[in-house]
């Protein structure tokens, strides 16, 4: 599909650009999202046309260029996203875990493409209303995305009316934020609980990173194959024994990375590593 005020030049470019410094796929069938979304980049920023704005983002691979990306990139959550997923943390992955880190209090817990942080907030109220019992470990809740922007507004906990309306129940908005003018403020204590990082999963990843539990979340579905799997087996090499790999409903580890193995009898997928020996 051609895309309008573009040259067919100019979507590869885009294509390749995108794949390039985000490992996001635009396949043709998404052609759609380049014309919409650049379309309102361009009204944005008072470009004529399509066709000025990427032959700027051509001379200049700054600013301009990390806002078509943002453009191009889908920052889609929301609270408590799924349901299921967080069902799994609280009777079946986090019990355990605790459990066994009694003498160590050390829980690490990286939500790796968190976009505008809802996602790890959950798991923080999750945490607090679930297990008291952990209030006092230095668990650590590391949260990062490849979006300088989702990055900075998750920092500031600061949600609209209709995202406190999205899959928070309401005596968690209740208990866990207040009012901040029109908008809502998590509270800081649960606030202060998460490190939010920019971070690009294609490029390095802390040295001391060593997490107990990894939401890698609907962010596997925007790449190839390969890509893919490098992700996963990088994660296999960071996650801590025991450690539990959470994904998108419509993410697997199957076929792509078989060293996983799916925790039997659970309310939704996740995944986890057999453990060696006997
Ligand atoms: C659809 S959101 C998912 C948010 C959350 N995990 C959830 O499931 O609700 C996908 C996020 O992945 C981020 N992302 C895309 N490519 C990335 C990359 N190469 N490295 C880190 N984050 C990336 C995007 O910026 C976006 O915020």
């Amino acid at each position: 599909m051609a895309v309008n005020g573009l040259t067919e030049a100019d979507v590869v470019f885009l294509r390749e650009l995108v794949l390039r410094r985000s490992a996001i796929v635009i396949d043709e069938s998404k052609d759609y999202l380049i014309e919409t979304r650049l379309e309102k980049l361009a009204r944005d920023l008072n470009y004529a046309n399509l066709g000025t704005l990427v032959a700027d983002v051509r001379r200049d691979s700054g600013t301009i260029t990390r806002q078509l990306i943002e453009a191009l990139t889908t920052h889609e959550t929301l609270f408590f996203r799924d349901v299921r997923p967080f069902d799994a943390l609280k009777r079946e992955i986090l019990p355990p875990m605790i459990a066994a880190r009694q003498a160590s209090r050390q829980l690490t817990i990286w939500s790796a493409a968190c976009s505008t942080g809802q996602e790890i907030f959950s798991v923080a109220m999750l945490l607090r209303e679930q297990f008291p019992e952990v209030v006092n470990w230095p668990v650590r809740l590391y949260a990062t995305d490849i979006s300088g922007q989702v990055i900075e507004r998750a920092a500031q906990g600061r949600f609209q009316q209709l995202e406190v309306n999205r899959g928070l129940p309401a005596a968690m908005l209740v208990k866990y934020f207040e009012r901040d003018g029109v908008d809502w403020k998590i509270k800081d204590d649960i606030r202060r609980m998460v490190r939010f990082e920019q971070l690009n999963l294609l490029h390095n990843w802390p040295a001391d990173l060593r997490p107990d539990i990894v939401l890698l979340r609907n962010v596997l579905i925007y790449f190839s194959v390969a890509t893919k799997k490098e992700l996963l087996t990088r994660v296999r090499h960071v996650l801590r024994p025991g450690g539990a790999l959470m994904l998108g409903s419509a993410e697997t580890t199957l076929g792509i990375d078989d060293s996983w193995e799916r925790a039997p009898d659970s309310v939704t997928p996740w995944y986890r590593l057999p453990r060696s020996g006997p």
